[in-house]
């Protein structure tokens, strides 16, 4: 008997627990006899480029992986069905529409399911290919956690370990030199990393996008820490944040396919501003990058990367297409697919960690 096929699709940039995702579907799906699982490597793009690059998968494939950081099937956050970069008779790099010829490719491969573990951005275009008749699961990834639909998404609880791992080793070296630190974490929209290890830290400023910082408050909060022979500092500054009338730091990557705009230097700058400002301890900078989207998942985000993939495939069981798995705790649940894309999970004005921060002290550059 032919068993039906279930390709998954691992999109954007990776993430702490993507891997136990992946084994969790395949053991989940051997339970069952009459289905198989495939995987496309590096997103959709196994499946678009002219010859095909699919794996199937078996336990065997996946053991072991549930600790490994990465995808074994690899990731792109260039292009996409519907944004295939070509290069033109001029030379010039355009994009084409190749999702008809995806969806042909799925039939003749007899693939019934997709299930697309990505972020905001690959669950747009998981949204789109459901509308053209793909029976698409999400499963919601980032390490930035700004996804409504779902209390919590993997990766985010180890990015904000090592980056508070990263606060703990800069006040040592910090109250040595009597200097004022500014570690740069991620955080494109929303500032749940920097909040969390600013917390977890004991910082004494933490700046995120949501909330535009004012350079003379940051300065007058540190003036008790930075005018002593014997005083330091430490500052989390999430990559989007700004001064308020100001943008945020960075540049376009001319990379054919590649959308986002690419954030960088919002520490420096911050560096730059206090100097200016007569601030007299010397700052110094530590960008943490893509530290914090690698390495091994704490358990915490193996057991919900873990939870999502056997509820992913529950849900192609059940054939909820157009749905993305989402954590309600303490229950894992369905949510469609254009509601969670439809609203951002930002860290609120009232939000309570907000109030969490203030009553220790810390300045949010307000
Ligand atoms: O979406 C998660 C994120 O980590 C952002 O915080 C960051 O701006 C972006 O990915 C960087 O992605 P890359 O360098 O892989 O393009």
């Amino acid at each position: 008997m032919q068993k039906k096929k279930c390709l998954i699709v691992t999109g954007g940039g990776d993430c702490p627990g993507l891997n136990a995702v992946i084994r969790a579907v395949v053991h989940r799906a051997e339970q069952e006899s009459d289905w198989e699982i495939w995987g496309s490597y590096d997103a959709f793009n196994g499946l678009l480029e002219d010859e095909m690059r699919l794996v199937k998968l078996d336990k065997r494939k996946v053991a072991g992986i549930h600790f490994l950081g990465g995808t074994i099937i690899g990731t792109t956050n260039k292009g996409g069905p519907f944004n295939w970069p070509v290069l033109n008779e001029k030379g010039n790099w355009v994009t084409e529409d190749r999702s008809d010829l995806m969806l042909q490719r799925l039939q003749e491969l007899n693939i019934e399911a997709v299930i697309n573990i990505g972020g905001d951005g690959s669950q747009a275009i998981s949204q789109q290919l459901f509308e053209k008749g793909v029976q698409i699961i999400g499963v919601p990834k980032t390490i930035d956690n700004d996804l409504s639909a779902t209390d919590m998404t993997f990766g985010y609880q180890t990015a904000v370990e090592t980056a508070t791992q990263a606060v703990d080793k800069l006040v040592t070296t910090a109250a040595s030199h009597h200097r004022i630190f500014i570690l740069e974490v991620m955080g494109r929209n929303a500032g749940w990393i920097a909040l969390n290890a600013a917390i977890a830290g004991g910082a004494e400023v933490c700046l995120i996008p949501e909330i535009p910082y004012n350079i003379d408050s940051i300065v007058k909060s540190l003036k008790p820490r930075s005018d002593g022979k014997r005083s330091f500092a430490n500052i989390v500054i999430a990559e989007g944040a700004r001064p308020v009338g100001g943008k945020v730091s960075g540049y376009n990557p001319q990379q054919p396919g590649y959308a986002n705009f690419h954030l960088s230097g919002a520490g420096h700058r911050l560096a730059w501003e206090l100097e200016q400002e007569g601030v007299k301890a010397e700052v110094r900078v530590s960008v943490l990058g893509h530290l914090q989207r690698g390495g091994i998942p704490i358990a915490f985000d193996r057991v919900l990367a873990t939870s999502f993939g056997v509820k992913a495939f529950e849900m192609v069981l059940a054939e909820e297409w157009g749905k993305m798995v989402a954590y309600k705790f303490p229950d894992y649940v369905s949510v469609p697919i254009k509601d969670a894309i439809a609203e951002y999970n930002y860290v609120d004005a009232d939000a309570s960690l907000i109030h969490t921060a203030r009553g220790v002290g810390i300045s949010l550059g307000e």
